[in-house]
């Protein structure tokens, strides 16, 4: 089993280059099976999740070649099914995804239910009432999504919560729906906005996509196009947590600092400096940080995809902190493993109450998910002594040479998947 070994203690210092955004990355792959014409897209993340949807859309016909680590050249001309059931589908959320690109353009499609992150019940009910609101009959049965009609018509719908996957997935539907639909209520994450662009440059009518009202005019069909997808909002965001906690100073490259701002806002109050230029971010934390408060929110609120990495900060930081997750019910599952580092936390419902501690000490921990495993790797940067985290698999879903781009900025880890690598690491870190 591939873990991860870190001795803690060192500073990051240097320069970091972040990705391309996998949840936008995500979306812009499965639109890409919306036209026939080839698809260029830039700028992917080569992470877990991205891998898997890419085989999803191969298993439908779709051609996909790889230009170079971070280009995919895509040609869904060849799509002759519509049923995306293999079993490793179900290990991500974004699978979801092929149901709104695959109905737009064939008006047909059975998907598995998604997996994804087990950080709550994460309904898709929003999801399937867009659908239906297009004129779409959806079934789900024994662990699949059966959606289908004969034309989809374009429609008003208002989402009863704020969520980036149901907008995501009517616009994918309803780019190529005869007439008008309005999405009220829409998520305003970069995301969104970032698959709407990708849309509108294959020839897509998405207005308003940034904001809560998105309006679609339905187009009769998609043409080829070359993209990039935006940086990574989340990793950005996770390498400013990793200066802020390891008391360094990093420049955070190829990101667009008014999608961190939020991050960048909280960082300032619990006593980060942040310079902001026009591509990249500095951060430096030259004494201990201090407590705040902080709420998960939808976009500009702040993300509950960094939730684990400030609370794992702030269980460092003076004083008395709360963090309070108004996204998903199940996202504290790291809070026992920090425990056992060390860290004073109460949890309570949807709020961790924390009381900051000295110091983190080395343990043997296990990666609940994916930005929880992110956040445990930033507390075995700054433990005494050496950390093995489990599970990296997670980890490895949403983040490209973690540990790689870690080392290069002076953390000691290394990826291990036996004893005698651990034991070779111990004798060389002393
Ligand atoms: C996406 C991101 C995930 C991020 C989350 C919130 C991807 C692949 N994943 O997940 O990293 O944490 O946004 O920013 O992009 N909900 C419903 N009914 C629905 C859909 C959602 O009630 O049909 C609820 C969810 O339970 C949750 C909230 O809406 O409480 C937000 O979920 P949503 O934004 O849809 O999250 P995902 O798209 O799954």
């Amino acid at each position: 089993m591939e873990q991860y070994i870190i001795k803690g203690g060192n500073p990051l210092v240097g320069e970091v280059e972040i990705g391309g955004a996998k949840n936008a990355a995500l979306g812009i792959l499965a639109a890409s099976v919306m036209t026939s014409e080839p698809v260029v897209i830039e700028n992917l993340p080569d992470v877990r999740d991205t891998a898997v949807l890419i085989q999803a859309m191969e298993s439908v016909g779709t051609r996909v070649e790889r230009i170079d680590r971070h280009t995919v050249r895509i040609n869904a001309s060849g799509i002759d099914n519509y049923t995306i059931d293999d079993g490793y589908i179900k290990k991500i959320r974004a699978s979801y995804y092929m149901l709104g690109a695959l109905l737009g353009r064939f008006n047909q499609a059975n998907v598995a239910l998604p997996g994804g992150c087990n950080i709550g019940s994460r309904p898709i009910d929003q999801h399937l009432k867009g659908f239906r609101a297009l004129g779409v009959k959806v079934e789900v049965s024994r662990g699949m999504i059966c959606a289908g009609c004969d034309n989809l018509v374009g429609s008003h719908i208002y989402m009863d919560v704020v969520t980036v996957g149901a907008t995501i997935n009517v616009m994918l539907a309803a780019t190529l729906a005869a007439g008008k639909t309005i999405i009220e209520n829409a998520a305003k994450e970069p995301h969104v906005v970032d698959v709407a662009n990708f849309l509108n440059s294959m020839g897509a009518n998405i207005k308003g996509a940034g904001t809560d009202v998105i309006r679609i005019k339905g187009v009769e069909k998609l043409h080829g196009t070359t993209y990039s997808i935006i940086p990574d909002q989340i990793e950005a965001g996770t390498f400013m947590f990793a200066a802020a906690i390891t008391k360094g100073d990093v420049m955070i490259k190829n990101v667009i600092p008014k999608h961190l701002e939020s991050i960048s806002a909280k960082l300032i109050e619990i006593g980060c400096q942040i310079e902001e230029f026009d591509d990249c971010l500095r951060v430096v934390a030259t004494k201990r940080l201090s407590s705040t408060h902080v709420k998960t929110l939808p976009y500009p609120g702040f993300p509950t995809d960094m939730q684990p990495q400030i609370a794992t900060t702030l269980a460092l930081s003076e004083g008395t902190s709360i963090v309070t997750e108004s996204i998903f019910e199940n996202r504290f599952k790291y809070v026992g493993e920090l425990q056992r580092m060390g860290a004073n936390i109460k949890v309570e419902g949807n709020t961790a109450i924390i009381e900051g501690v000295d110091s983190f000490s080395g343990a043997e921990i296990s990666a609940p998910d994916l930005r929880a495993g992110a956040a445990l790797v930033l507390a075995a940067l700054v433990a005494e002594g050496i950390t093995i985290i489990d599970d990296i698999i997670y980890i490895e879903r949403g983040y490209e040479d973690f540990p790689e781009k870690l080392s290069l900025l002076g953390a000691v880890i290394e990826k291990v998947d036996s004893e005698r690598d651990i034991q070779k690491f111990k004798l060389k870190v002393g």
